[in-house]
């Protein structure tokens, strides 16, 4: 007899065709996803959970659960479930870090040069027919070439992006609460400072930190009042690390040239005031949005529920 679990949401094909042979699913495919209530009329049978990072997996659904060994998120971040919970009562958990290193390195970088050189701002002028010919203070943007770039948060998104950034002859500096040796900063060309003096110095501050109970509104009001007037500001990490509200205020008054944000505080719900600005780039959480990599994604949770059911040790194991 196959096992059961339930999986949250449709994956890509490819995924569902692997997981079809391998265990007997329960699926809501008619629904974006499924709410609590829903998750916890199905579980109480399920061996394994295949879940995306908008379900929030709690206590109560881990106490609904007496069979659950395993919930495989479809996420490198997995904020959205309760580990220490997962912990205790013995249910494995996984995530699908590396694969989506790149993508959403790039997309950062998508953002900044959004931010910097206006360009939805221009997409948007010139498909309004406002395009009269050339003038020389057209969509004026800032440079990028030789700023400093700030990293919060060095892990592997953070690298990818600082490696993107010699392209660009930047000077990166980054924070960290772990800090890397000597000689790796040196061979990576970056150097640590501590937050105050990153966000005081920075042209450009990219967020890639993890979300934790530490990390949370670590980029504060009096944090964000430390960043130059004409700083780009880029979150594709977690909203909550920053203060939202706190983040449109210093936009709306000037306090910084712009910012590019994939990610919200109360996702999907937007602080209203961001969605006025015309010196802000907001996207819909796409940083690992393409096809290659969520499929890279779908196949590693789902290898890590087979693995997690068949008693093997998953690939991606966070507890
Ligand atoms: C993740 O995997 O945590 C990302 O936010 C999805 O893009």
């Amino acid at each position: 007899m196959k096992p059961r679990a339930l999986i949250t949401h449709m994956l890509l094909p490819e995924a569902m065709d692997f997981l079809a042979p391998r265990v007997d699913y329960d699926l809501c495919p008619e629904k974006d996803a499924l709410a609590k209530d829903d998750i916890l009329s199905r579980i109480a049978d399920k061996e394994g959970l295949l879940c995306l990072l908008t379900d929030e997996i709690d206590r109560d659904i881990m106490d609904a659960a007496p069979r659950l060994k395993i919930i495989a998120n479809c996420a490198v971040g997995f904020n959205n479930i309760d580990v220490a919970c997962a912990r205790e009562k013995g249910i494995l958990v996984t995530n699908t870090p590396g694969v989506l290193t790149e993508t959403t390195a790039d997309l950062t970088w998508a953002l900044i040069l959004a931010v910097a050189r206006k360009i939805p701002q221009a997409d948007r002028f010139t498909r309004a027919g406002f395009f009269t010919g050339w003038k020389l203070d057209l969509f004026l943007g800032r440079e990028i070439t030789g700023k400093r770039l700030g990293i919060v948060g060095l892990g592997r998104i953070g690298k990818a992006v600082t490696e993107r950034a010699r392209g660009f002859r930047l000077d990166v500096v980054y924070f960290d609460s772990r800090r890397l040796s000597r000689s790796e900063e040196q061979s990576s060309s970056i150097s640590f400072l501590p937050l105050d003096d990153l966000l005081q110095t920075s042209d450009i501050v990219s967020v890639h930190a993890s979300m934790t109970p530490e990390t949370h509104h670590l980029l504060s009001r009096d944090k964000i009042r430390l960043m130059k007037k004409e700083a780009i500001f880029i979150n594709v990490a977690r909203g909550p690390i920053v203060d939202e509200k706190a983040l449109a205020e210093a936009l709306a008054e000037g306090r910084l040239f712009g910012a590019g944000i994939d990610v919200y505080e109360r996702e999907p719900e937007i602080e209203p005031e961001l969605l006025r600005l015309d010196n802000v780039v907001l996207l819909p959480h796409i940083g690992s949005a393409t096809y290659e990599t969520r499929l890279k994604m779908a196949m590693a949770a789902a290898r890590n529920l087979i693995q997690g059911l068949r008693g093997e040790k998953p690939d991606n194991l966070i507890v």
